[in-house]
């Protein structure tokens, strides 16, 4: 089937969609060069198919996505892909759509930024039988990324995601929230808050959408994209030199205070799609990093208590270095940092965790420690670079 494919309402190429495999299968004619996906631009600013494929089939639910299957039996769809369309591939974290060739359809009338969807898609993937059998796939369900149980709802008029947890401790929503109330303490961090949700005695966290109409979040997976990675550099300095080259108005800043909130919370999943960039959809004007989300996979959530490294050596990070430890060297200056959040942490940790009915007292009481040696560890940094800065060894920047 022939689509456009559009960034709001700015046609950006023709495509065509295979009927049996949803992949994309012809390009067409190329509109407007400066609005194809980042990242989807080759080094000799050609679009290949095999990359538009691979940004295309990156919209679908992930095959790794919690209850995917049963959810897809329910509906009866062979692949998730299949679901991008039913959709016009909208969603809520960017502008990119598909209007039917031939058809004069208007981005304001299809948006699920001002229009209702259904939570058909939502439901279901969240185990729930539908109610009736003619299911309405309008959803940006069909897009979101994760392999968190998740679904999009509407409350009082604003877009909010809502994410389950895992295993028999459910940690993650508590994760997000213990990451929501220690961010608020850390002084100047721009960050996403979640809060906790219970439906049917099960914990979700929740939060707001931080995209609006006129923005859109580019993971820094793409951003990375704009230019090939010389052997030499690493992808810490490749990135912030991909912010460079974009604009990207305090990068440096904003990472170093990811990288310091994921030093103290372990976070074991800052992948290169758990954060990005925004940018003005239509002027393509950057805004600056992404605020920070998705801190869910820290603090130990897919591991036995035993396993909780409460002496800070080799905390595992999935970022620019293997160990947290080694990772936080990148920090050239704490001075944005409130120091008085160090002492509060184990106070707010026991605080949110102690509301999750899945945790036992032990492996409250182990975080707890891991969380007090982590702030050691930083509070002594922040003493030797004190030291070093009185002995005038180094400039801090
Ligand atoms: N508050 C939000 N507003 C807009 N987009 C979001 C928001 N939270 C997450 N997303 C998008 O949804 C994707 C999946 O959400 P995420 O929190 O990363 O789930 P998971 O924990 O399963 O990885 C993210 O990679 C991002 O693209
Ligand atoms: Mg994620």
């Amino acid at each position: 089937m022939q689509y456009l494919l559009m960034h709001k309402d700015i046609p950006v190429m023709e495509i065509e969609i295979d009927e049996a495999t949803y992949g994309i299968s012809r390009i067409g004619e190329i509109y407007q060069f400066a609005h194809i996906p980042l990242g989807v631009l080759t080094y000799q600013k050609k679009v290949d198919r095999a990359v538009l494929n691979h940004w295309w089939m990156g919209r679908s639910i992930p095959l790794s996505r919690s209850g995917l299957r049963e959810a897809l039996e329910v509906m009866d769809i062979p692949m998730p892909q299949k679901l991008i369309e039913k959709c016009l591939a909208l969603s809520l974290s960017d502008q990119y759509w598909i209007c039917p060739a031939g058809k004069d359809m208007k981005w304001s009338e299809v948006n699920f930024f001002q229009n209702e969807f259904s939570e058909d898609v939502g439901n279901i993937l969240f185990g729930m039988k539908p109610n009736s059998k003619r299911l309405d796939l309008m959803s940006p369900d069909n897009t979101s990324d994760g392999y968190l149980k998740k679904k999009w709802k509407i409350i009082d008029g604003k877009r909010y995601l809502m994410k389950g947890g895992n295993g028999q401790v459910q940690q993650e929503p508590f994760n997000e929230v213990f990451a929501t109330e220690f961010m608020k303490q850390m002084g100047e961090i721009q960050f996403v808050s979640y809060g906790l949700w219970w439906e049917q005695d099960m914990p979700y966290s929740i939060c707001e959408d931080f995209i609006d109409e006129n923005t859109e979040l580019i993971s820094a997976a793409d951003m990375m994209k704009i230019q090939k990675r010389p052997n030499h550099v690493s992808e810490y300095h490749h990135f912030l030199h991909c912010c460079d080259i974009l604009g990207i108005p305090n990068a440096s800043d904003s990472i170093h205070k990811m990288l310091t909130l994921d030093f103290l919370i372990a976070n074991d999943d800052r992948h290169f799609h758990n954060f990005g960039a925004v940018r003005n959809a239509e002027t393509l004007e950057w805004i600056g990093i992404a605020p920070i989300f998705d801190c869910g996979n820290a603090m130990w959530h897919n591991q036995p208590t035993s396993r909780i490294e409460t002496k800070c050596v080799n905390t595992p990070s999935r970022t620019f270095k293997k160990t947290h430890e080694e990772q936080i060297k990148l920090v050239p200056s704490f001075q944005w940092l409130n120091q008085a959040c160090l002492e509060q942490a184990v106070d707010i940790c026991r605080e949110v965790y102690s509301k999750n009915p899945f945790m036992d007292a032990h492996r409250l009481d182990t975080l707890c420690v891991a969380m007090d040696t982590r702030t050691q560890f930083l509070k002594d940094i922040l003493q030797e670079q004190v030291y070093k800065n009185d002995i005038g060894e180094i400039t801090i920047n």
